[in-house]
């Protein structure tokens, strides 16, 4: 399996959260009403026949907020489509979860209503999954997608953060943990060296190290022996390399989104609209909407 995959493997597996994000999709106040905005647009275009399919769906928080929506209306079906194993927390009768491939999607042709994608589109090579937006899609079917930004705040935090863990895996924090011959030894060194990392870091990445040290000062306050708490942290390392994983991803789904008109051109998706999301001085993201012919 590739580690592409095994990063979002690990993500859901870990996270009862249903999205990627630590903001609340359904927010009504900050800068996240203009994605709460766009959706709730999206879905007025809903009708009671549609099929809604999902790209990159991870656990399913697009057809949670659907479902929660005061402009729910009925659907036929709403395929959530994710090549990691995403757990169905959304149990509802229109609701399908389906680990598949965007890129070799087994959805029949003429087949889809909407296409929506709240990044997750963007992760998969635009080459490969344009054709089947194409062959999936029935004529007059619509799309509503919001992709990365390669200078959004998510995209910012995101190289702030790479360079943090970057940072740490090549210090001595996790080095030869099993050494240590008693928990004083293994606390002083690993509080020590976090300080030494805290001290080193630019002010806006000092919050993503205390993340990380506030995860190692519980393991180390944990009433377990020694042996456990060394595993503890080397899964905590593992963790993060995964982290690490999806935030490269991230960037280069970000930087993807720039060619991504030659796709829809390519593919005779002559009607739609790319605008950046801003927030104040904030760009969220992209939104990209249209229609096939
Ligand atoms: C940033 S997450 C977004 C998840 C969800 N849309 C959300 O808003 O929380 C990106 C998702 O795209 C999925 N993904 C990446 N490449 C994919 C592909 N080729 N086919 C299907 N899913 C893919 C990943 O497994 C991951 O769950």
């Amino acid at each position: 399996m590739s580690l592409k995959v095994q990063a979002w493997d690990a993500y859901w597996e870990n996270n009862s959260s249903l999205n990627s994000f630590t903001f609340d999709y359904s927010s009504s106040d900050g800068p996240y009403r203009k994605v709460n905005e766009f959706w709730l647009n999206a879905f007025a275009k809903f009708t009671s026949s549609d099929t809604i399919v999902d790209l990159g769906a991870g656990n399913g928080a697009l057809a949670h907020l659907f479902l929660q929506s005061q402009t729910h209306q009925h659907i036929s079906k709403w395929i959530n489509i994710d090549s990691a194993k995403a757990i169905d927390l959304i149990k509802h009768p229109v609701v399908v979860y389906q680990q598949d491939d965007m890129c070799k999607l087994s959805l029949p042709d003429d087949s889809v209503d909407h296409f929506v994608s709240m990044f997750g589109i963007e992760y998969a090579d635009f080459s490969k999954v344009f054709p089947h937006l194409h062959r999936c899609m029935r004529g007059g079917g619509n799309f509503h997608f919001i992709l990365h930004h390669e200078n959004s705040v998510i995209s910012n935090q995101s190289r702030v953060t790479i360079n943090v863990i970057e940072q740490i895996f090549a210090s001595r924090l996790f080095h030869e943990l099993t050494k240590f011959s008693n928990l004083e030894k293994l606390k002083s060194h690993l509080l020590s060296n976090l300080n030494h990392q805290l001290n080193s870091v630019a002010k806006n990445a000092e919050d993503d190290v205390k993340i990380i040290g506030q995860r190692i000062y519980n393991i180390i306050q944990l009433p377990t022996d020694l042996n456990a708490k060394v595993e503890m942290i080397s899964a905590l390392k593992k963790d993060m390399y995964w982290h690490l994983e999806r935030l490269q991803q991230q960037l280069l789904a970000a930087q993807q989104v720039n060619s991504i008109e030659k796709h829809l051109q390519k593919h005779n998706f002559m009607e739609y609209s790319l605008k950046s999301i801003t927030y104040q001085s904030d760009i969220l993201g992209w939104s990209l909407t249209g229609t096939s012919v």
